[in-house]
């Protein structure tokens, strides 16, 4: 998908991945190469000749659009300013999913608040089905005044989620390591660690979230300060291209960049910034909620 697909001489390989390693600034691929509107077209506008989109959302719809492929590996972004109004009750969505029966999802949600209050960023995953994973994070700046970069790396290693180029999420593929240990629960929910192995689409979505999303459904959604608009750039997807039914093994490949060696741990200067933003932004973990979690998910142990 990316640009580095058409490049075949060794020399262009390395050239490519000090590319992705430094710039941002030439890879300009419109929406319409990669994406596809799902839902709300006519609360969608572009500008910029495709290389902006605006999502609304009013009373009456909301707004998305989704990736024409799905993937099986890949380093996912997408730049996002997000509603500058009283947002409370308004979600904005970035998300990988597998969008089958027992499916696999790994999403970023903008949790929208009331002017003053800090929007939050809540982060999950699924795999088999099985979600709950619910982190939150408060952003250390402020998300509706610029653009920011919010990236998912997919690879056989982990899955880490960054805001621009702090990561502030990992999960481990620990299968890899311990070969399985799996642990059932009674109520038969917790099957072990679980990792993302199915084909995801990328998906983008601005909607009404009042049942849930701010103070606990108890914010809704002010429709006087209609409409809520969330603003996208960078249409790039660096993806191993796959397909649910049959996912396409060679996704974990070293042919692709974000596989190898540089992409499998994070470095000592990311792993400083990670636990540092841990420690002072993160305001909840699925893993410390033994109100909700008495068992917990067996990756939170050890
Ligand atoms: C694009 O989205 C429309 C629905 O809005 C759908 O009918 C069509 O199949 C999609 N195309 C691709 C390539 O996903
Ligand atoms: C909704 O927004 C309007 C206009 O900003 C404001 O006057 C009103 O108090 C808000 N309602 C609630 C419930 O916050």
């Amino acid at each position: 998908m990316g640009f580095c697909t058409w490049q075949i001489t060794t020399l262009m390989i390395i050239f490519c991945e000090m590319f992705f390693l430094l710039s941002d600034a030439a890879r300009d691929a419109i929406f319409d190469e990669n994406y596809n509107v799902t839902w709300g077209r006519d609360h969608i506008l572009f500008f910029k000749r495709g290389r902006e989109v605006q999502l609304s959302l009013d009373h009456l719809s909301g707004s998305g659009f989704a990736s024409k492929a799905y993937f099986g590996s890949g380093l996912f972004q997408m730049k996002i300013k997000l509603p500058d109004k009283d947002s409370g009750g308004v979600v904005t969505a970035f998300y990988l999913n597998s969008n089958v029966g027992v499916h696999d999802e790994l999403d970023f949600e903008f949790l929208g608040n009331r002017p003053g209050k800090p929007i939050v960023l809540q982060t999950n995953v699924f795999a088999d089905g099985v979600g709950g994973r619910e982190q939150r994070t408060k952003l250390w700046f402020d998300p509706t005044t610029d653009f920011h970069y919010y990236k998912l790396l997919w690879n056989q290693h982990h899955i880490v989620f960054f805001v621009d180029d702090i990561p502030i999420r990992i999960h481990k593929n620990n299968k890899l390591k311990h070969d399985i240990p799996i642990s059932v629960s009674k109520n038969n929910k917790l099957k072990g660690i679980g990792y993302p192995k199915r084909a995801m689409q990328v998906v983008v979505s601005l909607w009404d979230g009042s049942d849930w999303a701010t103070d606990g459904g108890q914010t809704k959604a002010n429709w006087s300060n209609e409409p809520f608009q969330a603003h996208f750039q960078d249409f790039n997807i660096d993806g191993c291209p796959s397909v649910t039914t049959a996912p396409n093994k060679d996704c974990y490949s070293s042919r692709y960049w974000w596989n190898r060696k540089n992409y499998r741990q994070l470095n000592q200067r990311q792993l400083k910034a990670y636990e540092h933003v841990r420690k002072m932004y993160m305001n909840y973990d699925y893993c410390t909620d033994r109100g909700r979690y008495p068992t917990p998910h067996p990756e939170c142990i050890g």
